[in-house]
Parts: structure tokens; C-alpha cells; sequence
């Protein structure tokens, strides 16, 4: 696609609706974000969320797609101990949720990691720029590559990876320019999310998109429709429903044969 100038679509999905929904729609990519941790399970950082609860939800959304590309992030702590651990961490993505693709945040020294996974066989795609799981070391969820000198570090960072094999990277939250500049240098796609609109692709978490996670709201996420205010009003409805005795209503309601139900009130007498 980045060869034809047609821009990736990727989205991040938890579970198997939403995995049905994304698949259809046509996305290209679909990522199951260690993003969870934060959008869906409500912890604080995405550095919470194990090996385990990855593989929970990337197992229902690989029920849900057939025809998008599936990638399985790596958490935190499941690429940080001996290469060997990393690569059969990579591998369960694949082995055991039917992933296509791992994802894995940029730290110092990963080029061995991705080298060693991409060896395995195992697809990378690289993430560099705001890295979420180790944000706090380097100042929280700020713009990166604001100065020269960082922008350089980025920049040599995504060439790294697609030197060691990466078949894609993320770009996450650094200026436009310099998102244009990995763009043009790299030869695999680059997909942003808070890069601005020159990468080959852009990738949003589904809960920003869709209004459905209120609790913070990237300046880079763009809400696209407002779950929350649907689902807000369709529960005080059903409240309000159940309380006044509209529902259930006949279309929600099972009869009985009426001949049925005489032979039921011989038995029982009146009170049946
Ligand atoms: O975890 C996630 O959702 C991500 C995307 C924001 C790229 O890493």
C-alpha cells in the first residue's frame, strides 16, 4: 500500500464484537493495544497489564476477524528479560491467540529483541516516539522529538528497527515534520497516531473513536461518535422502563397454549 500512496487504516479492538465490527468495516490493521490495561480494565498505566490478560483478549478478537491484519502487543516486562523469554512471549501472541504480527515498544537494546523474534519468523511492527509503558521515565505523555536532538534519537530509532526487520512502525506523538522525515527515510510504512497526516497509515485506539472512554481524551484522538451518551441514555430508559412495568413488553414476553394453561389450572385449582 505504502508503495500505491493508499493510507493504512488501523484500529485497536479488545473483544470479539468490536473485533466484528472493525473487520467489516474494512480497517486494515487491527491492533489489540496493551492500551486495554487503561481503556478497558481501568488500571492507571498500560505497565500494569501482564502476559495473560493480552492473551485473554486477543484470543476473542482473533475470533472476530478474518480478514484484517491482527497484531498482538507486547506488554510491558514481556521483552525486557533474556531474548529468549521474549521471543516465546512473541510467540504465544502467535501460537496461542492466532495473532499475525507482534507490536513492541522501542527501549534501548531492542534490536537484538525484534532481530531475534523477526528470526523466529514472527512479523515485528515497532513503536517509537510517546512510548506509553515507560512514558513516565521520560517526563509522562508529552510530545517527543520536540528538539533536534531528541527528533534525531526518533529518527535513527525507526531506521534501527526497520533494519532489524520491522515491517511497519508506529509514530506516536511527535511533530509532523519529523514524522515526515521517518515517513520518506523508511521503506516500511510508518503509522501514526499523533504524527500528523504525512505517515502511510494512522492508528487510533477504538474507545477514543468511538466516545466511549471519557476518563482523559488525547489532543491527537479524534471522537468520531459519542458511545457514551447513547449507552447513558439507553440505560435510563431501560431503568425507567423496568420501573414503570413497560418492559418487558408482549414482543419480550412468552405465552402459554391457552389449553395448556386450563389443564395447568385444574390441576393447581384457581391460584395457578
Ligand atoms: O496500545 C495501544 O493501543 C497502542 C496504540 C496507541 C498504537 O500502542
Amino acid at each position: 500500500m505504502k508503495s500505491e500512496g493508499r493510507r493504512i487504516a488501523m484500529l485497536t479492538a479488545y473483544d470479539y464484537p468490536m473485533a466484528c465490527l472493525l473487520d467489516e468495516s474494512g480497517v486494515e490493521i487491527i491492533l489489540v493495544g496493551d492500551s486495554l490495561g487503561m481503556v478497558v480494565l481501568g488500571y492507571d498505566t498500560t505497565a500494569q497489564v501482564t502476559m495473560e490478560e493480552m492473551l485473554h483478549h486477543a484470543k476473542a478478537v482473533r475470533r472476530g476477524v478474518t480478514r484484517a491484519l491482527l497484531v498482538g502487543d507486547m506488554p510491558f516486562l514481556s521483552f525486557h528479560g533474556s531474548t529468549a523469554e521474549a521471543v516465546k512471549n512473541a510467540g504465544r501472541f502467535i501460537q496461542e491467540a492466532g495473532c499475525d504480527a507482534v507490536k513492541i515498544e522501542w527501549k534501548s537494546g531492542i534490536e537484538d529483541v525484534v532481530h531475534a523474534i523477526v528470526a523466529a519468523g514472527i512479523p515485528v511492527m515497532g513503536h517509537v516516539g510517546l512510548t506509553p509503558q515507560t512514558a513516565h521515565l521520560e517526563g509522562g505523555f508529552r510530545l517527543r522529538g520536540k528538539d533536534a536532538a531528541s527528533a534525531v534519537r526518533i529518527i535513527a530509532q525507526a531506521v534501527a528497527l526497520q533494519e532489524v526487520g520491522c515491517f511497519a512502525v508506529v509514530l506516536e506523538c511527535i511533530p509532523d515534520v519529523v514524522a515526515q522525515e521517518i515517513t520518506r527515510r523508511l521503506a516500511i510504512p510508518a503509522i501514526g497516531i499523533g504524527a500528523g497526516p504525512s505517515c502511510d497509515g494512522q492508528v487510533l485506539v477504538v474507545s477514543d473513536l468511538l466516545g466511549i472512554f471519557e476518563r482523559f481524551k488525547p489532543k491527537f484522538a479524534k471522537r468520531y461518535a459519542d458511545f457514551a451518551g447513547l449507552a447513558r441514555q439507553a440505560v435510563a430508559s431501560y431503568v425507567q422502563e423496568v420501573r414503570s412495568g413497560v418492559f418487558p413488553g408482549n414482543e419480550q414476553t412468552f405465552t402459554m397454549d391457552p389449553a395448556e394453561f386450563a389443564k395447568l389450572k385444574a390441576e393447581f385449582g384457581s391460584a395457578a
